[in-house]
């Protein structure tokens, strides 16, 4: 198998960078945490930073049963309010911040400038295509979709999502770091909806119609 940058798997231990300390970028980290690595937060929003430990709190619980584990693994978090600093010696840089194509592109285009090859990127998109997020990167084969579902502690499955031309070794290396993470990878190339959310939203139809045919109703 060809060697690349990042490696043909990636490592049990070290540093991630989650960029985006909101609703999923907590999850996210404190899942990381949870499992042995270093992880480190980064959001513009110094409040969000702030309020990390207090957020991720339940998300601890449900994880560690010992409460004073729980602090310290919180506690074990990095919080880095600049990019550039956050993203130091990380193996891996895992975007959540909001959903909007502008703000991800030139998330994207920024990391992939200060970042060295041998980091990967992935973006926890619910939503966007990832060629579109990379549009403007230069080094578009070490970005992946690595999407957590709602909610991403207590759900074990993980779209991996990827683009026509994404290494099959990159999708391989995603599917092995959600593994550290006793979390199952499901791949898919890219497509609106991706996988989940498409199920879901065929299941709800089905739900609808048969409501509308009067065979289920919401009331006992
Ligand atoms: N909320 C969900 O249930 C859910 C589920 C699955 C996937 N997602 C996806 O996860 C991603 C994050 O969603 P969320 O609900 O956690 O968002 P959120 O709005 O709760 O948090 C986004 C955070 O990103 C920060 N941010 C924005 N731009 C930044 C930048 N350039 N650098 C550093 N920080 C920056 C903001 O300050 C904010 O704290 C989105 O792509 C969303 O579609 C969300």
């Amino acid at each position: 198998m060809k060697e690349f940058a990042f490696g043909t798997e990636p490592p049990g231990s070290g540093r991630i960078c989650v960029v985006g300390a909101g609703f999923m970028g907590c999850v996210i980290a404190t899942l990381y945490a949870h499992h042995g690595y270093d992880a480190v937060i980064c959001d513009s929003n110094q409040t969000m930073l702030d309020t990390y430990v207090e957020r991720a709190r339940p998300i601890a619980a449900g994880l560690v049963e010992n409460s004073d584990a729980s602090e310290a693994m919180l506690a074990g978090v990095t919080l880095e309010p600049d990019l550039a600093s956050a993203v130091e010696g990380a193996f891996l840089v895992h975007e959540a911040v909001q959903e909007s194509l502008e703000v991800k592109q030139a998330l994207f285009a920024e990391l992939d400038r200060i970042c060295p090859e041998n980091m990967v990127l992935a973006t926890n998109t619910s939503s966007f295509l990832i060629s579109d997020i990379a549009a403007q990167m230069t080094r578009k084969e070490r970005m992946m979709g690595i999407h957590y579902v709602t909610p991403g502690h207590i759900v074990p499955v993980i779209e991996l999502i990827h683009a026509a031309d994404t290494p099959a070794e990159l999708v391989a290396w995603s599917r092995k770091l959600v593994q550290n993470i006793e979390h199952v990878g499901v791949a898919i190339l890219e497509r609106p909806g991706f996988l989940v959310n498409r199920i879901q939203f065929a299941m709800l139809t089905e739900i609808y119609r048969l409501m509308d045919e009067g065979l289920v109703s919401r009331s006992p």
